[in-house]
Parts: structure tokens; sequence; C-alpha cells
């Protein structure tokens, strides 16, 4: 057991935003499976189709995808989230995004009654226009838009930050002046893929976000920099499919990690990875994951 911005979670890994979680029954399959909290599907204020096929494809080094935030609005989404509410016995936490802080604000008013666990706001997504990083990386309005809906909900806010910036630390910073909770690192690293036989980009939105085992060591050290600089908590997320990944982002300074694009390869990675960790707490003398946040920080 955890305990990560308040909440309770019965081991460190969480189901990542937008991997599953489109309904309530799916991210309570999830939940069941063994991730120790699960976040939900980005949702905005307006329902949304997202971008032109083909919106994700597997390349050798991991996911290129540009799904561009497809969602039902927060009112289409609200009865899921009912329903993963009552279902889950692990924290539920809505992902949600906006162009501007009144309307993160009416997402997170408009899903309240389902009472989410935490909220995730995306200043993130690499490929949304007026959306996403579009925002995100103005630390001035990541500030903004965190101290906007920290003010006005009663639970924990993280905010889920871009690693295309010059510096991470930087937007970090000012979801913690906007009073966020804890922060995630990193969304996907902005990418493209291009059919040599025709010569067109293969996304439908021509570029996209990469996952997946290539950007591990891009949000290892983001991490690392964030936790050195910051007060609250950070949740690695990019490229963990094993446990000993887990490990490795826990001693850059993770308190918890977050799983994507390994979803892919079985949904029991999280009881997998879960029990891993535990081992080599056990095998390493530790008596809980505490004991290796930030180990990495330690070593000259
Ligand atoms: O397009 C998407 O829904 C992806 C969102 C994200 O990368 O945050």
């Amino acid at each position: 057991m955890i305990t990560l911005t308040g909440l309770k979670l019965k081991n460190p890994t969480i189901l990542a935003a937008g991997i599953m979680g489109t309904t309530g029954a799916s991210l309570v399959r999830m939940a069941n499976e063994g991730a120790g909290a699960v976040v939900t599907k980005s949702i905005g204020a307006e329902p949304k189709e997202g971008h032109p096929n083909p919106s994700m494809i597997q390349l050798e080094c991991g996911f290129l995808n540009a799904m561009g935030l497809p969602n039902p609005s927060y009112d289409g989404f609200l009865q899921e989230l009912e329903f993963a509410k009552n279902g889950s016995s692990v924290p539920v936490i809505a992902s949600i995004f906006g162009g501007d802080a009144d309307e993160f604000l009416r997402v997170a008013e408009g899903l309240s009654p389902a009472k989410p666990d935490a909220f995730e706001l995306n200043v993130s997504c690499p490929h949304a226009e007026g959306y996403g990083a579009m925002i995100g990386t103005d630390p001035y309005v990541v500030e903004e838009i965190t101290r906007a809906v920290c003010d006005s909900v009663d639970v924990p806010v993280w905010v889920k930050l871009t690693p295309n910036v010059t510096d991470i630390v930087a937007i970090g910073e000012a979801a913690e002046r906007g009073g966020a909770d804890g922060v995630v690192a990193i969304n996907t690293v902005r990418a493209m893929a291009i059919d040599i036989a025709t010569g067109y980009p293969i996304l439908g939105n021509r570029f996209g976000g990469l996952s997946g085992s290539a950007i591990r060591p891009i949000a290892v050290k983001c991490v690392y920099d964030l936790y050195a600089a910051l007060d609250i908590p950070v949740i690695g997320v990019g490229g963990v499919s094993g446990w000993q990944d887990a490990v490795e982002m826990i001693m850059a300074g993770a308190s918890a990690v977050q799983i994507g694009s390994a979803v892919s390869g079985g949904v029991g990675v999280f009881g997998t990875i879960a029990d891993g960790i535990d081992k080599y707490l056990d095998e390493n003398g530790y008596t809980g994951v505490e004991g290796i946040i930030g180990l990495a920080h330690e070593v000259i």
C-alpha cells in the first residue's frame, strides 16, 4: 500500500490516460487486473471526433499516435465515470483538457458529480490544436490553469507535463506554484513516420506522439530533474513495461509509475510489475517503495 497525494493505492502502478480509459467497464477491468489506480481518457468540454485515421501505428520502438483527444465531452462521459467509481476498488482519476482555465474549470465541475478521486490536467498532448502542449509549454498558462482547478475542486490535482519543451522543470514549478498536488511526467514525444513507398506521412494528422520503450530514458531524465526541483510527488510515465523499468523510474524520483503502451502486451502487466517491485524490495531489504524513491540522487 502506498499513499500518493493523499490517495491510498494498493501498489504503485497506475493505468495511464488514454489507454483502456474510454468506458467505465474498461477502467473497472484494469482495476481488477491489478492496477493501483486508473486514469480515464482525457475528457473535454464538447464532444470531439479526433484526428482522421490512421491515428495509431506500431513502430519497432513503440507506438506513434495522433488520436486528437477524441471524447464524448464531460456530459457524455459522466455516466462512464460513475460506473468506474462504483465498480472499482481503486482510485479513479479523471484526465481533463481545455483550451484555457475557464474551459478546464467547466470540465472539472462537470465531472465532479461522479466524484473522481483526483483530476489529471492534460496540458501536454503534443498534437491537438489549441490544447495540450500548445498551452502546456507556457508556465504562466500552466500556473493559471492549475490554480483555477485547484481552487474549485476538493480532490488532489495532478498536472501531466510535456517533454516537448526546453525546460520541463520550469513547467513543473509553474504547476507547483498553481497548487498542484503532483506532476505526471511525461506525455508522448512529438514524432512522425513517413511511408517511403508514397512519400506521405503515415498518420492522418501527419505527426503525433511517440510512446513506448524508446522514450523511457527521456522520461527517466525528466523525472530525475523534476524530483530534484519540486516538493510535490512526481508520477513517472513513459515506456515502463517491466518491473525493472518501474524500479528505475522510482529511483529517478517517481513515487508511482503509470503504464500505457505496455498494456498492449497484456492486461496482466500491472500485477506482474507490482509483484516484481515487491520482490525487489524484499530481496534488497527495503520495507516499502519509499526506500528507493529518488535513490539515484544519493549516489555521487
Ligand atoms: O490524442 C490523444 O487523445 C492523446 C492525448 C495525449 O497524448 O495526451
